[in-house]
């Protein structure tokens, strides 16, 4: 069975999504371990009801990013895993956590990258006024909400829509496309070239 650990710090509401698809048999995996660097993050209450296994990891004890990813990337190896996932992770992962987990880790960001990278990509969206935004699966490289693109989707802004609203709509879209491509990832389904991702048939 392969094995997929998730990264969080708050809601957790991509990780429940793909748990769920694990649940109903729409991804053949497992959840090997649910990371998270704030204690009471509910996606991390919510792995710890389900009784899968858990970890929370203080910055506040380590000296640098790098001990601190060094120590997480030794964690997920104990644990395994095939994919890592981050999923509202709130934290940039450095160079080392990249490299460790190359071409196997992956992150869902809400905006049609490369528009609107960074934090609050909704109200981002609604101040510059576009008419269409929505979500994005990529795998994870060096730079912030850049690696290569692997589903996206697209949602209409209204010109009644609030950075609430459009989230809504947007979180809607999440939910549907990140186990879509954590199963496509599962079952050998996606070829990276340089920036693009081919998806097999
Ligand atoms: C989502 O909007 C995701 O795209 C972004 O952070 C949010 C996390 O939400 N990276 P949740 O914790 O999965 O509910």
């Amino acid at each position: 069975m392969k094995k997929i650990a998730i990264l969080l710090s708050g809601r957790g509401s991509n990780f429940i999504s793909i748990y769920n698809s694990i649940k109903k048999d729409y991804i053949n995996a497992e959840i090997s371990i649910v990371i998270s660097n704030k204690k009471d993050a509910p996606g991390l209450n919510f792995a710890k009801n389900e009784g899968l296994n858990t970890h929370f990891a203080d910055f506040k004890n380590f000296n640098s990013r790098e001990e601190y990813d060094h120590s997480l990337i030794k964690i997920i190896n104990d644990y395994g895993a095939d994919l890592v996932c981050l999923a509202g992770y709130m934290r940039i992962v450095t160079k080392d956590f990249v490299e460790a987990f190359k071409d196997r880790l992956i992150n869902i960001h809400p905006s049609l990258l490369p528009s609107f990278p960074g934090l609050d990509a909704q109200k981002q969206a609604i101040e510059y006024g576009v008419k269409y935004s929505g979500c994005t699966v990529h795998f994870v490289d060096e730079k912030v909400d850049h690696g290569a693109i692997i589903l996206q989707s697209v949602v209409k802004v209204d010109d009644n829509d609030t950075e609430e609203t459009l989230s809504a709509k947007i979180l809607k879209e999440e939910h549907k496309i990140y186990p879509k491509a954590v199963k496509l990832f599962i079952e050998n389904k996606l070829k990276i070239k340089g920036r693009k991702v081919f998806i097999k048939d």
